[in-house]
């Protein structure tokens, strides 16, 4: 089957791709219980479904957002004194202080998205691999009390990447996950997104994060000047 993530709006997404990438192989051939927390349009999941599908897994692939608009509005990026940024803050109320990078193409389109219904968005962006997607409308931890333990086989976290928000997802999601099972999520950034790594090395002694080549690090290896990448962590006991 033919990637079409591509053609899906969303942030860039090579270090996602670079970490589904090095998972996908390692999953059993089995039928699959699969979480993604965080889709928006559904760019990630996308690519996520069909490189399954590519690499003949069996599996559900639940899509869990809170879709409340039609902006990524924890993470979007966007330049505070852009042309949509008057536009956006008076649609969303969010306090923006965190928001690193500039990106102008997306600034534009901002203003687009800020018209879009997001999940009817992704659901018409999901309808060649709709058959092997679960949609949620809900929030992440309230979405977790739904599921049974040792449930899942892989959880990835694209949602709210500030300190409180991912000890809550970690505390969370990490019972719903088997033995063998990965946990994994984008962004992994000490400029960026310094409450995820605190986060993670609070909660993990055993995390690997994964660059957009798909170089490995362990937390006490990284280089010094490591972008943005992605990170994982294997399930080995409950
Ligand atoms: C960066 S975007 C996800 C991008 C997506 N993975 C992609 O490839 O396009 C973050 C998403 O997380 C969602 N989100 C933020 N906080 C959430 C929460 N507490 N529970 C569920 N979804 C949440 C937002 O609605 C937004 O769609």
């Amino acid at each position: 089957m033919e990637h079409f993530y591509q053609d899906i709006p969303g942030p860039q997404s090579h270090r996602l791709v670079s970490l589904y990438m090095h998972l996908i192989p390692k999953l059993p051939k089995k039928k699959l219980n699969i979480f993604e927390i965080g889709c928006w349009l559904g760019r990630s999941s996308a690519f996520l479904a069909v490189e399954l599908t590519n690499q003949d897994h069996n599996f559900l692939l639940h899509c869990i957002d809170i879709w409340t608009t039609a902006l990524p509005t924890q993470y979007v990026m966007f330049n505070p004194d852009g042309e949509a940024s008057n536009h956006i803050k008076q649609i969303i109320d969010q306090d923006y202080r965190y928001v690193p990078v500039v990106d102008r193409q997306l600034d534009k389109d901002l203003v687009r998205f800020a018209a879009m219904d997001p999940m009817i968005e992704f659901t018409s962006n999901m309808q060649p691999v709709i058959s092997n997607i679960k949609i949620h409308k809900i929030e992440s931890i309230k979405a977790a009390a739904f599921v049974p333990d040792n449930k899942a086989d892989l959880i990835c976290l694209d949602d709210d990447h500030r300190y409180e928000a991912v000890i809550g997802n970690i505390e969370a999601w990490w019972p719903k996950l088997q033995i063998g099972g990965y946990l994994c999520g984008d962004d992994f950034s000490m400029i960026n997104w310094p409450g995820l790594v605190r986060a993670l090395r609070e909660k993990f002694q055993h995390v690997t994060v994964i660059d957009l080549h798909g170089n490995t690090y362990s937390l006490d290896s990284l280089p010094r000047h490591l972008p943005s990448s992605a990170w994982f962590i294997q399930k080995t006991e409950s």
